[in-house]
């Protein structure tokens, strides 16, 4: 071996090598959790349009000590210092409802906390659904597929070799960043989102990426974050995702919309949060149609920078929990063509969004 090593004439020429075949993976024949693959009854759903109620915060009743995260064996790494962190050794699904509340706690200082070598995916969905509502009453999404015998509470993302992925949804561009923070276009905006891997892209990729609206609107100056305080935005259910996954015609016949501050005070943090949302809410409230891309077309650019972002890689048992306040997020569809990904994600509502 040494021998061939040391010959120049032996080496594989390495223009040859093409990595992105060379690492191909097969993919398994049929899915891992076939029980989970996404249904839909056929018939016309509207979007829900939840009206503004109370909602309590689950971060709030939380020892701020976080004695049932930090005492036990479980091993905490941030991914970096300013949005999200790893936790390893702690399972989501022994936890009691006092330890509950401080995921949601944690979760609102951190942005995005995950989970990894959990049992979750394999408690069954009536245990999943009870973890979930711990932190609220849940979304009900119109249009995405669900796990046979349970209900719109359960939203399953999943492409394969037939129904593609979210490149072929969204047609040809130069990349497929999308930007959002989930669902806010009612008077109370999800507070936190379970999403979970059941099987992962065999030759890698499909991470999620994350950016934290507090540390974005924390690295304005003084003077632009006062001239945005008083700002609203106009957020649609009739999403660029939206759209494309149900048609223009229909997302803009059944939009619900709402206004929120562009800045918002975080309810269990307190924090000032940039609220921007690039695919829900695209029209700053009051402005020129002109005035009001040129100041988002600004903020979106700005909440990308890999100063405040982090990008997270999906493996066996990893959970994720974030708050849709504090973090916006992105699918990352770079896997290869007709290989299967297959994700489950559950969303609670949270309190009404108010002004700083
Ligand atoms: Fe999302």
């Amino acid at each position: 071996m040494t021998r061939l090593l040391s010959s120049p004439t032996h080496m594989p020429a390495l223009s040859r090598i093409d990595p992105l075949t060379t690492l191909d993976v097969a993919m398994p024949a049929e899915p891992l959790y076939p029980a989970y693959l996404p249904v839909r009854p056929e018939g016309f759903t509207a979007t829900l349009d939840v009206p503004a109620f109370d909602a309590e915060e689950p971060g709030l009743r939380a020892d701020p000590e976080l004695p049932d995260i930090l005492s036990s064996k479980a091993a905490l790494k941030n991914i970096t210092p300013r949005v999200g962190t790893e936790i390893r050794s702690l399972q989501l699904s022994q936890l009691t409802p006092a330890g509950l509340d401080q995921v949601a706690l944690l979760a609102a200082q951190r942005g995005v906390l995950v989970f990894r070598d959990q049992d979750f995916a394999d408690i069954g969905p009536e245990r999943q659904l009870a973890i979930a509502k711990h932190f609220g009453p849940l979304h009900k999404h119109p249009t995405m597929g669900y796990p046979q015998g349970t209900g719109p509470e359960f939203q399953v993302v999943y492409a394969d070799e037939t129904v593609g992925n979210l490149r072929d949804l969204l047609g040809e561009r130069t990349n497929y960043d999308l930007w959002h923070v989930d669902q806010t276009f009612t008077p109370n905006t999800p507070g936190n989102a379970f999403f979970w891997v059941l099987e992962m892209p065999a030759s890698g990729g499909g991470d999620t990426a994350f950016t934290s609206l507090t540390a974005a609107y924390k690295a304005l100056s003084p003077t632009f974050r006062e001239g945005l305080h008083h700002l609203k935005l106009l957020h649609t259910s009739a999403s660029v995702g939206e759209i494309a996954r149900v048609g223009q015609e229909r997302a803009l016949k059944e939009a619900v919309k709402t206004e929120h501050p562009l800045v918002i005070s975080h309810p269990v943090t307190k924090e000032p949060v940039l609220f921007v949302n690039p695919t829900i809410a695209r029209q700053v409230v009051g402005y020129k149609p002109s005035e009001s891309d040129l100041l988002l077309g600004f903020l979106h650019d700005h909440i990308r920078s890999l100063d405040f972002s982090c990008r997270v890689s999906w493996e066996k048992g990893t959970v994720v929990v974030w708050d849709q306040r504090t973090v916006a997020h992105s699918a990352v569809p770079d896997f290869k063509d007709g290989e299967r990904r297959h994700m489950v994600r559950i969303i609670s509502y949270g309190s009404q969004p108010q002004p700083l």
